[in-house]
């Protein structure tokens, strides 16, 4: 149909008959001449309809905004003064001698590219959302890192294999989708989580190289760097421990960086234990970029005066940290109560700060209402470790670690983020040392940090079952920025310590049968040792492209409340169908649902 693509054409072509098809990005009518920008997949040319031909001038103004059309013409110079240098095509236009309209379109629910469309119609009409520049080269761009994984696992002799979408539970931790049924009614198959316990399988059937572009579904509370359904890079490898695992993964990125967005990044990539990242960062997912960090005052704390310290102090599980922030002074009182509001959202019950004017003045150098509270030995420990210097601030969480944590790392993020303070494009960096098990204060019992099949640290394992909060993963998380780009873990190859660890988890022999039996009697006939990982392809290409959500790097996403606005999925089914399942709604779940349906929305 064509003889060129649209993007083509530059000084080179001038004079040459050209046949372009594509849409009208924009029609510009000039007074007597009009102008078409025609836009297909390489770009846009700018198509020039004049008066002296009556027959494409006629067509060219009839046309409007994405028609499809075909013009054949005359590749020109563009005149000076008319050029546009931003463009590849800017310096030609052709001269059509002949439009012909593929096919009309009715007005736009909204203009390509416009930058404040609300997300729901864009979603709505995602076709036409889709044809925008942005989402355009998003797609090319997740395109591009894909195509490089594959090139690149293939070279090193994996083989990508197909797990089942029709299957069992799969431990990652959120709630499953489930499907009904029909051929066995009253039983559901779950939908993946991930392939965790097929590539596992795959290892013990001798593959020792897979990989697979998966797709997983969790049903979790979203955000923007969550959808229900979501695709991993999914990988595992047998007679390999944690270094071949990820040194391996850690050369495909840096050669995907390389190769796609031109940007090398340190050899080796940087590594922190577990330990040391919530120390220093109160997260697992420490964003590098930023230099602030948290400083433990614990140890300091214990005979002061100050209930709010003290308490956490002297206890366990307790937490006492500052966080310096340099030039921190100037914060207005508005600013401060702020952020305390801010904290209280992860569970701190205050915020509490000294302002430092003059360190040389020790007490008197320093502003705060809590000063009166704190002795003279624990003013100059703070001002020691936490080396302030004039014009500061500091920030102090006082609570269960955990919530000291989640409340100043997450200050730490918003205050870089607030004050401009990142450092950097892309900062990676390996997260290692994971406890196994964490305790569920809520379900009283201990859960796996990562999934039940992730190996203990070897010199720990005869701690397993009197103390399981010591005991050291085998696991390890890629950071990057702040957000997990991937996991993964040297796996359990033994029968007997898959039980011990499933032991602790409270997993009994039946439920473990029942759950996956498959996988435990698998690793009773010679299973290797063997490790893996998966990445978040949609989280990559976000954080690739620059976007600030991953439902931009997805061609179908769905919303905040897990439903497809372009499908209007989920939806209702026949009544035959469901007796076919055998299955009825209770009482009062239609009107719920229709409801919901009503109120949907897609903005974050
Ligand atoms: P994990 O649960 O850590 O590990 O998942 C691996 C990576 O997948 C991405 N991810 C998500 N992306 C978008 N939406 C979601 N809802 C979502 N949930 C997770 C994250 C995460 O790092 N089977 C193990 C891997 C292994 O042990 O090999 C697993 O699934 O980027
Ligand atoms: P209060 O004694 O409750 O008035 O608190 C004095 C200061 O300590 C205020 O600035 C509070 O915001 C702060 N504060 C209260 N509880 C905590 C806490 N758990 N961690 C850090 N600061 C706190």
């Amino acid at each position: 149909m064509r003889t060129n693509l649209c993007g083509d054409l530059d000084s080179s072509r001038i004079g040459s008959t050209v046949i372009l098809c594509g849409w009208v990005n924009r029609r510009r009518d000039h007074g007597g001449v009009i102008f078409i920008d025609l836009r297909d997949r390489s770009g846009i040319a700018q198509v020039v309809a004049d008066p002296d031909y009556p027959e494409p001038f006629a067509a060219a103004d009839s046309v409007r905004s994405e028609f499809v059309i075909k013009v054949t013409g005359v590749v020109r110079e563009r005149p000076e003064g008319t050029q546009n240098p931003d463009l590849a095509t800017g310096m030609v236009e052709v001269l059509a001698s002949s439009i012909e309209v593929l096919n009309a379109s009715r007005p736009l629910p909204f203009q390509i590219d416009e930058a404040d469309v609300g997300e729901a119609v864009r979603l709505t009409n995602r076709f036409l959302d889709l044809r925008g520049e942005r989402l355009q080269a998003n797609l090319r761009l997740r395109h591009r890192i894909v195509r490089f994984m594959r090139h690149f696992l293939e070279a090193e002799d994996f083989v990508e294999i197909e797990t089942p979408i029709l299957t069992r539970s799969t431990p990652e931790g959120a709630r499953d989708y489930l499907v009904p049924s029909r051929t066995h009614p009253g039983s559901f198959f779950a939908l993946p989580q991930s392939p965790q316990l097929f590539k596992q399988l795959l290892m013990v059937s001798g593959f020792e190289r897979y990989y697979q572009i998966a797709r997983c579904f969790r049903d979790e509370d979203l955000r923007a760097d969550r959808q229900p359904e979501f695709t991993q890079l999914d990988v595992e490898m047998s007679f390999v421990d944690e270094a071949a695992v990820t040194g391996l993964m850690e050369d495909m990125v840096r050669g995907l960086f390389r190769e796609v967005m031109d940007v090398d990044l340190p050899d080796p990539f940087l590594r922190m234990t577990y330990a040391e990242a919530m120390r220093r960062y109160g997260s697992d997912r420490p964003d590098l970029r930023i230099s602030l960090e948290l400083v433990d005052l614990k140890d300091l704390m214990a005979d002061v005066e100050f209930k709010v310290f003290s308490g956490p102090a002297n206890s366990d599980d307790g937490r006492v940290a500052a966080l310096r922030l340099p030039g921190g002074n100037s914060l207005s009182r508005q600013q401060i109560d702020s952020y305390t509001e801010f904290v209280k959202l992860y569970g701190a019950k205050g915020l509490a700060y000294i302002k430092v004017n003059r360190v040389a003045d020790g007490r008197d150098g320093l502003q705060s209402p809590i000063l009166k509270f704190l002795p003279d030995n624990v003013i100059e420990g703070i001002i020691e470790r936490t080396g302030i210097v004039d014009g500061d601030l500091l920030f102090f969480g006082a609570d269960r670690a955990k919530v000291v944590n989640e409340a100043l790392g997450a200050l730490r993020v918003k205050l870089g983020k607030d004050l401009d303070m990142i450092e950097g494009d892309y900062r990676f960096v390996w997260i290692e040392d994971f406890p196994l098990v964490e305790y569920d204060e809520t379900e009283k019992r201990w859960q796996a940090l990562h999934h039940p099949f992730t190996a203990p640290a070897p010199d720990q394992v005869e701690q397993l079952e009197n103390n399981p909060g010591a005991v050291l993963s085998r696991a390890y998380d890629l950071v990057m920025n702040g957000t997990e780009l991937g996991g993964g873990s040297i796996r359990i190859h033994h029968p007997d310590l898959q039980r011990r660890v499933l032991d602790v988890l409270n997993i009994d022999a039946d439920e473990a049968e029942r759950k996956f039996g498959f996988l435990l009697r698998a690793l009773d006939y010679g299973a290797p040792p063997h490790g893996g990982i998966a990445f978040g392809i949609d989280r990559m290409v976000a954080m690739m492209s620059g976007s600030d959500s991953i439902r931009d790097v997805i061609a179908f996403p769905k919303t905040q409340k897990a439903s497809c606005l372009l499908t209007e999925a989920p939806g209702d089914v026949d009544d035959r169908q469901l007796r076919e399942l055998g299955i009825r709604l209770r009482q009062g779940v239609k009107e719920a649902v229709k409801n919901s349906a009503s109120s949907e929305s897609g903005e974050d």
